[in-house]
């Protein structure tokens, strides 16, 4: 199962292999907050630092609203779009 670290605490939790990244954020109640929840409104942006490889390709809805906040590059990510494919670790914004 993938280990998924949260750089902000150390913490790690292990995750089904392509579960949505938001539900182990809410199961260890990790700091991260959501808004739409699809993709459109930045609020729960994270930089990836290790792993990224690891995560499914974004969304229209999250490039775009990446490039909008001038974050789309290679490490920021928007949370309740990412699924988990292997280990990660990331960093709360
Ligand atoms: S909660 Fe709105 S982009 Fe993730």
């Amino acid at each position: 199962m993938p280990k998924v670290t949260f750089k902000n605490s150390g913490e790690q939790i292990e995750t089904a292999q392509g579960s949505f990244l938001k539900d182990a954020v809410r199961e260890k109640g990790w700091p991260i907050a959501f808004g739409c929840e699809d993709g459109v409104c930045g609020t729960c942006i994270i930089q990836v630092h290790e792993g990224k490889e690891n995560l499914n390709p974004m969304s229209q809805n999250e490039e775009q609203t990446l490039e909008m906040m001038c974050m789309k590059d290679a490490e920021h990510r928007l949370c309740c779009q990412c699924k988990v494919n292997g280990d990660i670790s990331f960093e709360g914004m």
